[in-house]
This record gives structure tokens, C-alpha cells and sequence, in this order.
């Protein structure tokens, strides 16, 4: 029988082999993050709340004009590449409760709709004229922060709470990859600039790479899953008993669906869309002139392209047709995407140690709250991993309900053990400390150089897919001021890995037994719900500098110092390389990189901890 275990592109696997051994084991979601950030700040002002109000009716609008109009949508399937195959199990989990509460909107046959009788488009529109692109960025004194997460609410008692080291503790931004986006505090990379561009230099064009927004739990039930957990509580049905703070339980239903983007998760994408457009309009100007449309990419999975949806309501607003090109790549396993690079190498199971870490770190924050927690239990006894889903169950519940009654349970200790947890994940799953973190994010670094210098990729062996790139209609290379694509936290992570951002890394490999007092490699900073780079380029006058043409990667609003390139100079002041030294180097990266034995090869890593990587590749000479 095949070992393959298909894993989600979320980082969660399908199915564990061996639960308690240490073998190779798969890891659920999610990343946190500590803070020394503000506290959330919760002011719902009327306006607020009526501008929420418009964007959602508008939202529903276009959503169901769009299932009943012209446009054909792919058949999406929901578990499209991520099945989740508990039959692989061997017996070892339970088959897991879905949902136990259910409202299944909108119903399928609703009497009185009548279309004829709600036309789309009744005329006497008024007059339409348009004005000025913004660029506010350029024209404001500061660039403008995103913070927050409208319509969450955090529990009373985390008000003015700090963290273990005396910063402001913020709830929302202590659950790695399952925190909604910030803009990241300046300096938090190394390099103590915003986005702004320097005063010689004008910005000529963006390159954004951005993952969906909030959404609910993959179908994948790795370890600390909150179905898992959902299934304990309801299989024991009425033989246990909560008291004290886990009364809720008694008649608590589990909510969440899967893989689909929440109501919060669409606000993310379309409040994103509406912030680049406000930031970077002025560069569809040169679309204007060039007589041309920007193309954007996303995949077919739903939440993906529902995420492509939003941020082009937030960026053109409704009906957006005619106003952009959007590109529908296929996300499944066997076709060849960059978005989605792990579907076409095989060997990627091998990456699955990240599990074996965080059980292993489970089992020493948690200690304490498990035993708190069993004490307000009778007849159910609850294991590390559970207590883990509740934490999960906090931030899922948080993002698609509004509110979590799970997250008063933790102290904001382990809350920072949480976000640590993700961020112990994600590092050996899909970035510095995986051994296909570099290679998984060559496809995309391929195409973006070809963008950058405007010619084809040469050869196709990597997750590039020839039949898109190599037509100037769907990948153009007439070096376009504005590109858009859309993918995962995994596939984010492997960008930001493969780009040889070593900054990022300096303080792995990240230990189990402990938090490092420092460290750079947070998944709440890289890859939260809509996490965003954007790849600026810059045209600067200053004449100490090389070159004219220069580029800069900037993180949720955060610069990225590209100094560990080769062919970049040291820029501690605004993180810049030139384009040609920045495409040298990236092209040295790809030529290191054979795809094919690393997605095809016979080879095998020891077991555990006991084979490390600190830059997302493997060593052959390691083996
Ligand atoms: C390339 O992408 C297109 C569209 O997603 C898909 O139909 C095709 O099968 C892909 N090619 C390969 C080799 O995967
Ligand atoms: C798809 O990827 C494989 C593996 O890298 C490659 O051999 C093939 O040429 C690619 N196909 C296309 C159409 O790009
Ligand atoms: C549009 O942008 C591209 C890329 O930055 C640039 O080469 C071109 O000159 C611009 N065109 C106009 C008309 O500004
Ligand atoms: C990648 O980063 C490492 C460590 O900073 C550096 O030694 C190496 O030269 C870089 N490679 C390239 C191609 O820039
Ligand atoms: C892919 O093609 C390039 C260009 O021909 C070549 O340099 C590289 O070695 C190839 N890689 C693999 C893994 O075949
Ligand atoms: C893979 O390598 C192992 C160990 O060297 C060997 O036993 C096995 O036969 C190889 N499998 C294939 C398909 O080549």
C-alpha cells in the first residue's frame, strides 16, 4: 500500500500514520504570534458599522448576481485536493463529527423569486464621471496601518493585558497563520522603513502575492484538529459533565464548516482590495495609456478564488468586468501551478516532521492548562491534543462566529505558547527549517523573473506550467506596472524562503522545549489570514546607488532586508536591491535547485530532530 499521505496545502496533513511514535507525522494549522503590539483597540463607530453594513449588501449583491448571471464558474469542489481520506487512518482516529449545527442558507428552491421582476440594471444611473487614481502613500505624511480585525471580539478579560515581557498583549495576533493580518511594527524585519519609497526614488510598479482570507477549518483532521475535538465532546454524548469555566460545554454545538472563507475571512479580501487600490491606483494609469488590462491570478479552489472575488469588488468595485483580466489556474494534485507548487512533487511527504515538534511542545505549555481544565470535567478526560483544539477552536470559532468562549480559557502565556507552536510548525513544514521549502517556492520565483526581465522561463521542470507562462495573453511579460496573485500561507512561506531571505531565519532551527527570546520567524507576521508581499519597484535618482532601478519586498507593510542576496548591496536604511542584482541572484538560487530529485529522487531524512536545515533546502552531501 501506498505511504503517500496526500497533505493539504494549508499544512495540515489527511491522515497520520503513527500518532505516537516518532515517526514522520503531520501537524494541523495554524501560527501564532506574541506581541509587543497595541492592544486591540474595539471602537465600533456608526459609521463603521454602516460602512460594514454597505460592503456587506454590496457583497451579497454581487455574489448572487454572479451564481445566477452569465459568467460560467469551474465546478468547484470544495475538497478538491485536500480529501479527506480518514479511511487511510488505519483505525487510529474516530470517523469525526461534521458540524452539529447546521443552517444550510440559502435554501435550495426559495419560493416568490421572481428575476424578471428584480432586474440588475433599471437604468437612470445619474451621471458616472470618475476622477484622480489615489495614491495615498505617495501624497499622505505616513503610510496607513492596518490594525484591528472588524467585528471580532476579544474576551473581556485580555483588556489591557501584557505579555511575559511587559508589551501590550493582543489576542488577535497570538495565533500565528489563524491571525488575522497587521501590519507588522516597523522595524519588525530589520529594516526601520515603511513602505513609503525613499525620497529620491518613485514607485514604477508592484508585484502582489496575497493568501485568502479567514476561513474555517481544512477538511484535513491532523493533530489538535477542532473536528477532533468537536467529535470527543459529542461522542461521549450525555456521560460527561462541565462545570465551572467549561460549563458553555454542556450545550455547546460545534459550527464551523470547512475550507470555505467565513463572513470576516470576505470582509479581509475586499478591505485588502479597497487598500492597494487607495495605495496603488496611480499605477493603472499607465494601463490607460498602454491601452492594456492588468491580469490577476488565483486557483480554483473555492476560497481562492472567492478570495479573487472580494479583493477585486475592494479593488475595482461591482461589476468589476472590463476592468481586469482574472486568470483561474486549476489547483489539484498532477497540474503543474506555482500557487499550489506541492501538487506536482510527489515526495513531498517527506516535509511532514513539523507535527513531531509540536506535539513535543504540546505536551510542556499545555501541561497546566490541562490539568486546570480536567478539573472542571466529569466522566471525559481531556488529552494535550485536545486542550490544543480548544485553543484552535478559540481562533476558528473567533474568525467565523464573531467570538470564542474557548479563548477565556488560556492565560496569555499560553497564548504565547500557541502562536509559538504555529510558528514551530510552519518553520519545519513549509519554510526554512522544511527540506522543500526552497524548492517549492522556485516556480514563482521563475515567473517573477521572467516578469522582471520580460522573458520567457526557459525550460519547464519545476512546478511552472508552459501551456499559462508561455502565452503573453495569460502570464504577459510586456512588463506590466501591476500583477496580483493569490495563494496559501504554505506557498507564501516557500516564496519568502526560496527568495534566500536569510534574515527571516537567524534564529532557527526553532527549539521544542522552549520559546527563544528572540526570534524573526513568527508565521503570525508572515503568514497570517490575507498576509500580502508586495515586490515594489522603485526608479530612483540618487546617485550613490548603482543602479536606477531598484526593488524592495515588503511584508504585511513590513521591509524585508534583501542584504543576504548575493548580488544586493547592504541597504539598512530601506531594504533596496537594483533589479539586475536581485534577478541575479535569484536566478543562482534556481540553477542550484534540481526539481526533479528533490520531487522525484530515491532519498529518504533521518527521523525527528535528527536532521535540521536553517535555509529550506537539503545538502545532499548531508544524507
Ligand atoms: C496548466 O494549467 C492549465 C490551467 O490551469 C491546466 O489546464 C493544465 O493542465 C496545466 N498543465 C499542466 C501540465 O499541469
Ligand atoms: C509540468 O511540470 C513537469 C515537472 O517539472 C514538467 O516536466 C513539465 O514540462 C511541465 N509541463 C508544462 C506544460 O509546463
Ligand atoms: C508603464 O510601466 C512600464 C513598467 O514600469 C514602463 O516600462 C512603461 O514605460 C510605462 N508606460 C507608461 C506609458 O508610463
Ligand atoms: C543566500 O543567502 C546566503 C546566506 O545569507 C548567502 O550566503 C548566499 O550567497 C545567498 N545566495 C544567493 C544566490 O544570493
Ligand atoms: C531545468 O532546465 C534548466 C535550463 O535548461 C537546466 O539548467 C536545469 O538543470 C534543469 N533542471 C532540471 C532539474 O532538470
Ligand atoms: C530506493 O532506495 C532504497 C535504499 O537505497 C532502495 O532499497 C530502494 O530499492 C530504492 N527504490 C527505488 C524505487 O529505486
Amino acid at each position: 500500500m501506498s505511504t503517500r499521505y496526500p497533505k493539504d496545502v494549508e499544512g495540515q496533513p489527511n491522515a497520520q500514520d503513527d500518532y505516537a511514535a516518532d515517526g514522520y507525522e503531520e501537524v494541523p494549522l495554524i501560527s501564532p504570534k506574541e506581541t509587543q503590539y497595541s492592544p486591540q483597540k474595539r471602537h465600533f463607530s456608526w459609521i463603521h458599522i454602516f460602512v460594514a453594513f454597505l460592503a456587506g449588501i454590496l457583497v451579497q449583491f454581487f455574489v448572487g448576481s454572479m451564481s445566477s448571471g452569465s459568467i460560467s464558474l469551474p465546478d468547484w469542489s470544495i475538497s478538491s485536493g485536500v480529501s479527506s481520506n480518514t479511511d487511510a487512518n488505519d483505525g487510529l482516529v474516530p470517523p469525526y463529527v461534521g458540524s452539529t449545527e447546521v443552517h444550510n442558507y440559502p435554501p435550495t428552491d426559495p419560493t416568490g423569486v421572481d428575476t424578471e421582476l428584480f432586474p440588475t440594471n433599471v437604468g437612470y444611473a445619474g451621471p458616472t464621471p470618475t476622477g484622480a487614481e489615489p495614491a495615498v502613500f505617495l501624497t499622505a505624511p505616513s503610510y496607513p496601518q492596518h490594525s484591528g480585525a472588524a467585528n471580532l471580539l476579544v474576551p473581556p478579560k485580555f483588556f489591557g493585558a501584557k505579555t511575559s515581557s511587559g508589551k501590550p498583549f493582543d489576542l488577535f495576533r497570538s495565533w500565528g497563520n489563524l491571525s488575522p493580518w497587521f501590519s507588522v511594527p516597523k522595524g519588525a524585519f530589520g529594516v526601520n522603513s515603511g513602505p513609503e519609497p525613499p525620497e529620491t526614488c518613485r514607485v514604477t510598479g508592484l508585484h502582489f502575492v496575497h493568501r485568502h482570507g479567514a476561513r474555517y477549518p481544512t477538511g484535513s483532521k491532523g493533530y489538535g484538529s477542532v473536528a477532533k475535538f468537536a467529535t470527543k465532546i459529542h461522542d461521549y454524548g450525555t456521560k460527561w459533565s462541565a462545570h465551572g469555566s467549561l460549563s458553555f460545554l454542556n450545550d455547546w454545538t460545534y459550527k464551523l464548516g470547512e475550507e470555505i472563507l467565513t463572513p470576516f475571512g470576505r470582509h479581509q479580501l475586499f478591505d485588502l482590495g479597497v487598500s492597494m487600490r487607495m495605495k496603488y491606483g496611480f499605477l493603472l494609469k499607465n494601463f490607460t495609456e498602454t491601452n492594456t488590462l492588468p491580469v490577476f491570478r488565483t486557483e480554483s479552489q473555492n476560497r481562492m478564488w472567492s478570495s479573487a472575488m472580494h479583493f477585486a469588488i475592494g479593488f475595482f468595485g461591482y461589476p468589476f468586468e472590463g476592468q481586469y483580466e482574472q486568470s483561474i489556474t486549476v489547483e489539484h494534485e498532477g497540474f503543474n501551478n506555482t500557487l499550489s507548487p506541492e501538487k506536482t512533487c510527489p515526495n513531498e511527504h517527506l516535509t511532514n516532521r513539523a507535527t513531531w515538534y509540536v506535539r513535543r511542545w504540546v505536551e510542556i505549555y499545555l501541561k497546566a492548562a490541562r490539568k486546570r481544565l480536567n478539573a472542571h470535567l466529569d466522566g471525559i478526560k481531556l488529552e494535550p491534543e485536545d486542550v490544543y483544539g480548544m485553543q484552535m477552536m478559540c481562533a476558528y470559532e473567533t474568525v467565523a462566529l464573531g467570538y470564542s468562549k474557548f479563548c477565556e480559557l488560556f492565560t496569555v502565556e499560553e497564548w504565547e505558547g500557541f502562536d509559538y507552536s504555529l510558528d514551530i510548525y510552519f518553520w519545519y513544514d513549509s519554510a526554512f527549517g522544511s527540506p522543500f521549502g526552497k524548492v517549492l517556492g522556485i516556480g514563482y520565483i521563475q515567473e517573477l523573473v521572467a516578469r522582471l526581465t520580460r522573458t520567457p522561463i526557459p525550460v519547464h521542470n519545476t512546478s511552472t506550467n508552459g501551456t499559462l507562462d508561455d502565452n503573453h495573453i495569460t502570464f504577459p511579460l510586456d512588463g506590466r506596472s501591476l500583477y496580483v496573485d493569490a495563494t496559501h500561507e504554505v506557498v507564501v512561506l516557500q516564496i519568502l524562503t526560496a527568495l534566500n531571505l536569510s534574515t527571516l531565519a537567524d534564529s532557527g532551527p526553532l527549539p521544542y522545549d522552549h520559546i527563544p527570546k528572540e526570534r524573526s520567524f513568527r508565521s503570525s507576521l508572515l503568514a497570517p489570514f490575507a498576509t500580502n508581499i508586495q515586490f515594489q519597484l522603485l526608479s530612483c535618482a540618487d546617485p550613490s546607488l548603482t543602479s536606477t532601478e531598484q526593488i524592495r519586498v515588503i511584508v504585511n507593510d513590513g521591509v524585508v532586508p534583501l542584504s543576504p542576496l548575493k548580488g544586493c548591496f547592504k541597504d539598512p536604511k530601506h531594504g533596496m536591491c537594483s533589479v539586475s542584482g536581485f534577478v541575479e541572484s535569484m536566478k543562482e538560487s534556481i540553477s542550484e535547485l534540481d526539481w526533479t530529485w528533490y520531487c522525484h529522487g530515491n532519498w529518504t531524512l533521518p527521523k525527528g530532530d535528527k536532521w535540521k536545515t536553517v535555509d529550506g533546502t537539503v545538502h545532499r552531501e548531508d544524507l
